[in-house]
């Protein structure tokens, strides 16, 4: 009566033995403790025995499910901490050996791919003439929302997910939030200086939204150019458009990278644009196909944003743009997968880090 036990216990010992890796092990698993396992289908069949069979039956199969499970879990932690301890082995670095020249390559630093680009920008704009300008990563509610014509209760904050943070003694509720733009920047830059003004802000910034292209943190880059509403210096919408397609090309270094303005909708800017290079949706390949692709966000800056920041909307005028730093670098260098960027491995920083002397597209030496 027992054979059938002896071999299926036999069969399965001797699979588990020769169980090179996960996949065979999980195999043998399925096979026999599974749904339709051969294990599962003899104890399925133990109601169809004789009453007299079934007691001894019942008892011999049950010994034997636990004798093998016992035996599927034991190979099954053996396999694991054997990958463990050939991936440690293949991935040991001995601290104490001289450095070799193959070594002193792998050993030399990298430019992170998120700080090239953001250099890389600032050597664009910088040509262009615009300086650099930072804020607090813990910003105002005031700074972050409502100075940009986004009051409470304003239905574009809801597409934020915004930390906000518990209010100090004193404060109303919710006044202090990690920021979730770098566009607050603007405010404290036309409250702090008088235009003309030609600032990027590419700075860290927070929301709650995390998969293959959201990270609670995320870098952006901010653009903003004020100057008189007529006259001399004036700012128009014409250079707000030429400034844009200025870097979009030298940044992708393609010289005729194809350009497509939308009309959309911001609250800090009247009209608003959204821009969108010429791409492949097939192949990901940037200046060819015929798709479009959404880049970035722009627009005239809102007289009620200017008036909040003491300028008077009837003597001064500019424009700002906002875009992805992260976005444009997973663009530029083919990286699929955003979270990539903070893991911090080492093999990664490798193959997506740049050689800290190797020029800088088109702008080389900054
Ligand atoms: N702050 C916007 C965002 O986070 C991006 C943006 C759009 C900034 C348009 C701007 C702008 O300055 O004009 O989605």
């Amino acid at each position: 009566m027992a054979d059938d036990l002896d071999t299926l216990r036999q069969d399965t010992l001797e699979a588990l033995a020769a169980a090179a890796d996960h996949r065979d092990w999980d195999a043998i698993r399925v096979g026999t403790l599974g749904k339709s396992g051969r294990l599962t289908a003899l104890l399925k069949e133990l109601g169809r025995a004789a009453p007299e069979q079934r007691r001894s039956r019942g008892a011999a199969l049950n010994l034997l499910r636990d004798e093998l499970g016992a035996a599927i879990e034991a190979r099954g932690r053996a396999l694991e901490s054997a990958a463990l301890e050939a991936r440690l082995r293949a991935e040991r670095v001995d601290v104490t050996l001289p450095p070799t020249p193959e070594s002193l390559s792998i050993l030399s630093g990298s430019l992170h791919p998120l700080t090239r680009t953001t250099w890389e920008m600032t050597a664009i704009f910088g040509a262009m003439g615009f300086g650099v300008a930072d804020g607090p990563d813990i910003e105002t509610d005031w700074h972050n929302f409502s100075a940009l014509n986004t009051p409470a209760h304003h239905p574009a904050r809801t597409d934020h997910d915004t930390f906000y943070l518990p209010s100090l003694a004193g404060e109303g509720p919710a006044s202090r939030v990690l920021r979730t733009q770098t566009s607050g920047v603007q405010v404290r830059t036309m409250l702090s200086a008088p235009p003309p003004i030609r600032i990027i802000v590419p700075g860290r910034t927070y929301r709650a939204d995390h998969d293959a292209t959201h990270s609670p943190m995320f870098h952006q880059c901010e653009g903003l150019a004020i100057g008189p509403a007529s006259g001399e210096g004036s700012i128009t919408l014409g250079h707000l458009k030429g400034t844009v397609v200025e870097f979009l090309r030298a940044f992708f270094e393609l010289p005729s990278l194809p350009i497509r303005f939308r009309a959309s909708y911001f609250p800090f800017t009247e009209p608003s644009m959204e821009v969108d290079i010429g791409w492949s949706r097939r192949t990901g390949e940037i200046g060819a196909g015929g798709d479009w692709l959404e880049v970035l966000g722009s627009g005239m800056v809102h007289p009620r944003v200017l008036a909040n920041c003491g300028l008077d909307p009837r003597r001064w005028q500019g424009f700002a743009f906002g875009m992805g730093i992260e976005r444009l670098t997973m663009l530029k260098h083919g990286i699929p997968d955003l979270r990539a960027f903070y893991d911090g491995d080492l093999r990664w920083l490798r193959h997506y880090g740049h050689g800290a002397l190797s020029p800088a597209s088109l702008h080389e030496g900054f």
